[in-house]
């Protein structure tokens, strides 16, 4: 079996002995071995807080410790803030597609959704305007290497959304999940900064909470993830925190916090990029080689995932039945990442997980299928 399936990283590519020895390290330490182990308070370790802090302040955004609130990985920020922001029955905006665990974690508050089309420059700002003017409860929203599509919003796309929303008054809920991912070109401003910088830089009585993780540039079994919000929206989810499981694991935000001061992570980021990069270009290489011409692809800056438009009439799920028998390839048909349902002739493919040469071979397999079933020609 060849997967496009998953959205995980590589597990080749963790870091073990540096986390085994980080451990250790803790553990040797009497002091801090007994805080590791010990209750701790819902808003997250001060030292790991203040080091996200701090990168902040190198963007020139004016923010304090409060305004860092660690979470059980992002996705519990997500259900978090879904229990925040949103009351039964409230709108909710959102791109078409988007993040299926979103949808899981909004859902629980009975969200309806207003979906706003994307194309390859990621949501599309045009379009938002009208969807503003119904006064949803917020915009949740990827502009980097977005999940499923691998979009990146452009720069003036942030700042027609950031306009918007001032304009609007409408809090935008910004994951940026996979944004150390990057293989190409610059990085840009996050939507939480352009906003800060509207008032001189401060975080403070913003519009935007942003989302950020450690699963994907150190391990997603750590379960280390944060968020950035003015303090009065830290505040009501320290609460929320103290209902769901008072605080998230000491031992690992210490480990996690030990690791970020050390010289292996530069290299290690680096090489977590040059992995993907190859195997993101073996994966657009193949793409042109063996799909037919019929079919379009995204071509991600970053991230994890290829998103695939087949010709209108086909259906990703029917494919993927078809292709595990057949040629036992995997992906995730795009549909449900679609809050309206639509999108029947998308798949969501990823390039994390497989080396080059099982990316061309599954993608010659899957060509060689759409083929059979597209009577067009294949590109050059
Ligand atoms: C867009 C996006 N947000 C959030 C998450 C959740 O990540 P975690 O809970 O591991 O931080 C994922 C995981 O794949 C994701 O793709």
């Amino acid at each position: 079996m060849i997967s496009f399936a998953g959205g995980i990283p590589a597990p080749q590519l963790f870091p073990y002995e540096e986390i085994e020895e980080a451990y250790h390290q803790l553990f040797r330490d009497i002091t801090k071995r007994a805080e590791a182990l010990q209750y701790s308070i819902s808003e997250g370790y001060p030292p790991l807080r203040d080091w996200i802090v701090e990168g902040l302040r190198k963007q020139g955004l004016q923010a304090e410790r409060h305004h860092v609130f660690i979470v059980n990985g992002s996705q519990q920020g997500l259900d978090f803030l879904g229990k925040l922001l949103i009351n039964p029955g409230d709108e909710i905006a959102v791109e078409n597609p988007s993040y299926l665990g979103a949808f899981q974690a909004f859902n629980c508050y009975q969200p309806r959704y207003l979906t706003v089309p994307t194309d390859d420059d990621g949501l599309r700002t045009d379009l938002l305007e009208p969807v503003f003017q119904k006064n949803p409860a917020m915009l949740y929203v990827m502009p980097n290497f977005q999940n499923p599509g691998g979009v990146t919003l452009t720069l003036e796309r942030r700042q027609q959304l950031i306009a918007l929303s001032h304009e609007y008054d409408i809090p935008v809920l910004e994951d940026d999940a996979y944004g150390q991912l990057i293989y190409e070109g610059e990085p840009l401003p996050t939507l939480q900064n352009l906003d800060a910088m509207a008032r001189g830089g401060e975080v403070e009585n913003g519009n935007v909470i942003y989302s950020g993780t450690f699963s994907k540039v150190l391990a997603p079994g750590f379960r280390v993830a944060w968020v950035v919000a003015p303090k009065a929206v830290v505040e009501r989810l320290v609460l929320i925190k103290q209902a769901g499981d008072l605080h998230t694991s000491t031992i690992n935000q210490m480990v996690v916090h030990e690791l970020l001061q050390q010289d292996f992570m530069v290299d290690h980021i680096q090489k977590l990029r040059s992995t993907y990069r190859a195997r993101r270009d073996a994966m657009l290489a193949a793409l042109d080689t063996y799909f037919p011409d019929s079919v379009e692809w995204t071509r991600p800056r970053g991230g994890m995932f290829v998103w695939v438009r087949l010709p209108e009439g086909m259906n990703g799920t029917a494919l993927l039945e078809e292709s595990l028998e057949k040629i036992k390839v995997a992906f995730v048909p795009g549909e449900a990442f679609f809050a309206d349902r639509t999108g029947k002739n998308t798949l969501r493919l990823n390039f994390s997980m497989m080396s080059p040469e099982q990316i061309e071979e599954g993608i010659s397999k899957l060509g060689g299928l759409l083929t059979q079933k597209i009577p067009n020609p294949v590109h050059g």
